[in-house]
Formats: structure tokens, C-alpha cells, sequence
């Protein structure tokens, strides 16, 4: 491992699926890494839960296990906390963060609405620390490639369609009225759950750019609700020039493994993965000579030992190093972007929140 590299101290908050999967990449030996990730605290709801996830998934780090988020934003051994509480939290878990001068990085989505994001960034903003959205799937080398192959490489010409679906069964019925899954007031939804990753790929497959540069196009949503909470929501992005994006979500069926379809005027991706989040390879399909009907396919793969949310902590770990407060690849305003649009497919569909009238 090489001394040029920079050295993030994370501390977790919350000990839930997502925060597990994160901390665990985050400690694999890889021959690529872009930084050292140590971990430094664990704060739960009881010091037992805290406790426990140490012991289970970081061993071998000098590691604070705390029964309370307080603790890890008051630890001085921390530079950074990571968020992984259900959406419903994220607001007021990145605000107690920043005010302790804390660094940020959060689960998707990073608020309930726009209006939770942008007070967060005001406070991020006035205490001059990096915060960004773990929308860690736009950090997968795979991800990158693509966009270098639409983008400046005009593999597949000019992108004029993407379908994305990202639906699983998410077996409501079985779970209690708390799930985060079914209870409104903690976010529950297919859209902020799922569906936010099919906008994601409509939105890296049909612009170049991200945030302040980037285009606002007009959303055609419809929602199918179930107790208040959305269970299948279906976006249609419409741009001036013609271009459409027809991005889904559902919680009772499993999308297959070709999630995500690219047509251009010179040909086709298909990208493939166990869901939208995790994308595992991409195919470009097109003519092999300008006119011929002779096709050439072509398939990007990459290693991708545990589940890749490395590839995002280790860019933050680059921007942080860089002084900088905000990601190149996730920055502030494209946040804002995707929530502004999640907050239009829901006042179009119908799904609302409780902490939207206040
Ligand atoms: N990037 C991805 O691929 C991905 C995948 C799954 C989820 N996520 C995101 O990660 C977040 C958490 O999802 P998850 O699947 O990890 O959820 P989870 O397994 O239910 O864990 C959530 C944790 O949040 C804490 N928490 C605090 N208040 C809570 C409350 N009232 N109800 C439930 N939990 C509460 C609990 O931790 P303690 O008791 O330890 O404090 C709990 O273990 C969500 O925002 C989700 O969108 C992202």
C-alpha cells in the first residue's frame, strides 16, 4: 500500500444492511485503492448493536463503539461519518455532522425532498466541509467507461432513448408497519428506495453533464400507490430535442438481468447487473462499418471484488485530499437536481411524505 495515498478516519452511523456492506468494502485489501480507509467509531441505538457490528465487521481496527450517533460526531478521531439510516434521518444526521465539523458522506437518497437537501448544503457550505450523496454507483469504473463510450467516443452516435428498470420484490405484506420499507414517515417507496438509481442511468446515459450544466427535462409520472407508498412508479423524461427516457420501479417482481437498454443512432447498449445498483457489464451493439448490417459486439467487465462501494469512498477520500467541499461526479446541485425531479414524479404521482408539509 503506498504512503502517497490519502488516509480518511470514517465513523458509521447506524448498523443496518447498508451500513455492513459499506464498512467491509471499505476494509478489503485491494491493489488498486486510491486511499487508506480506517475506520474509527460505530454509533448505534444501543451500545450492544454498536458493539456487536465491531466485533463482527472490524476486527483489527481501533475502533469506538458508541450507543449513540452523538458520540461518533463528537469523537475527534473522526474526520468523516458515514450515514446509513433510513432516508428519513439523513437530514438531521448530516446536519448534527457538519456542526460538528464533520465530513459527510450519506446514503441515497440523500433527503426526503430538495428542500431537506438544500438546508443541509447551506450548513455544509457555512462550515466549509465535503458532503456528498453515496450514489456509489456512479463511481464504478464500469460506469465511468460508459460515459467515456457515449459521451466522447460517440460509440453508439447520438443517444436518443434509455429504458432503465430497477424493480424487486420487496415483499411488503410481510413486513411490520416500522419497516422503513412501508412506513411513509421514514421514506418508504419504491421511487426514493429504487427508482432513484433508473433515473440516475437515464440521466448519465442521455447528458454528459451533471448538476448546474446539466438540462431539466419535462417528467410525465405516474404512481401506483398501495397505503400511501408507491409500489410501482413509472418516469417519462421528455427533453426539447426529442430525446426520452422511460425509467422504472416496482416492489413485486425482479427486473432481469438486463436492466438498462441505450438506443442510439448508430447503435445499442445493454447493461447488465443483479440490479441497477450493481452494474456487472455493458455491451455496445453496432453496425461493424458506417451502413453495414453486419454487427460487432462488443462487452465491458471489470473486477469488482465485494460489492464496489470503494470506488466512491476512495474518490471522496481524492476530493478531500484536493480541499475540495464537493465531488466532481456528485456534486451538490446534481443531488438537488435528482431531488427536484423525484419531488416532481411524486407531486405528478401522488406519493407524499409527512415532513413535506413542514
Ligand atoms: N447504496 C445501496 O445500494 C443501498 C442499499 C440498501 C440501502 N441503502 C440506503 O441505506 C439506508 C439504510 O438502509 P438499510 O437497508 O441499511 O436499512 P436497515 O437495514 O433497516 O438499517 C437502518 C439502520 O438505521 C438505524 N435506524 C435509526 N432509526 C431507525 C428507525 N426509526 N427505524 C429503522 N432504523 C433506524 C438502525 O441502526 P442502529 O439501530 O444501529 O442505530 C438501523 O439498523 C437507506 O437510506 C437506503 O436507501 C442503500
Amino acid at each position: 500500500m503506498s504512503s502517497d495515498l490519502p488516509t480518511l478516519r470514517w465513523g458509521t452511523v447506524a448498523t443496518g444492511l447498508i451500513s455492513s456492506w459499506f464498512v467491509q468494502d471499505l476494509l478489503l485489501s485491494r491493489p488498486n485503492a486510491e486511499a487508506t480507509h480506517v475506520i474509527r467509531a460505530v454509533g448505534a441505538s444501543s451500545i450492544d448493536k454498536a458493539r456487536a457490528f465491531a466485533d463482527k465487521y472490524l476486527t483489527g481496527q481501533s475502533v469506538s463503539a458508541y450507543g449513540s450517533y452523538a458520540h461518533v460526531y463528537q469523537d475527534p478521531a473522526v474526520d468523516i461519518v458515514y450515514i446509513g439510516t433510513p432516508h428519513a434521518f439523513h437530514r438531521q444526521n448530516c446536519l448534527d455532522s457538519i456542526a460538528h465539523g464533520k465530513h459527510v458522506l450519506c446514503e441515497k437518497p440523500f433527503a426526503l425532498n430538495a428542500r431537506e437537501a438544500r438546508e443541509v448544503f447551506d450548513a455544509a457550505r457555512a462550515k466549509g466541509v465535503f458532503v456528498m450523496e453515496a450514489m456509489w454507483t456512479r463511481f464504478f469504473p464500469l460506469v465511468r467507461t460508459l460515459q467515456r463510450l457515449v459521451d466522447i467516443e460517440w460509440a453508439i452516435g447520438d443517444v436518443r432513448r434509455v429504458f432503465c428498470d430497477f424493480a424487486m420484490d420487496m415483499k411488503l405484506a410481510s413486513l411490520g408497519p416500522d419497516s422503513r420499507l412501508r412506513n411513509r414517515a421514514l421514506g418508504a417507496g419504491t421511487l426514493l428506495d429504487v427508482g432513484i438509481y433508473s433515473l440516475t442511468w437515464g440521466l448519465l446515459a442521455l447528458e454528459p453533464e451533471v448538476g448546474e450544466q446539466a438540462e431539466r427535462p419535462s417528467i410525465v409520472a405516474p404512481q401506483s400507490l398501495s397505503e400511501g407508498i408507491d409500489v410501482a412508479t413509472c418516469m417519462i423524461l421528455q427533453y426539447a430535442d426529442g430525446r426520452q427516457g422511460v425509467l422504472t420501479s416496482a416492489a413485486f417482481t425482479k427486473t432481469p438481468a438486463a436492466f438498462c437498454r441505450i438506443e442510439g443512432t448508430g447503435g445499442v447498449i445493454v447493461v447488465e447487473g443483479f440490479t441497477a445498483s450493481v452494474p456487472a457489464s455493458s455491451t455496445v451493439r453496432r453496425p461493424k462499418a458506417p451502413g453495414s448490417a453486419e454487427m460487432q459486439h462488443d462487452k465491458y467487465e471489470f473486477e469488482r471484488p465485494g460489492k464496489g462501494f470503494y470506488w466512491a469512498a476512495d474518490a471522496v477520500a481524492q476530493s478531500i485530499a484536493a480541499g475540495k467541499t464537493e465531488s466532481d461526479i456528485m456534486p451538490w446541485a446534481e443531488t438537488l437536481r435528482v431531488l427536484e425531479m423525484l419531488d416532481e414524479v411524486r407531486r405528478l404521482g401522488g406519493a407524499s411524505f409527512p415532513q413535506d408539509a413542514s
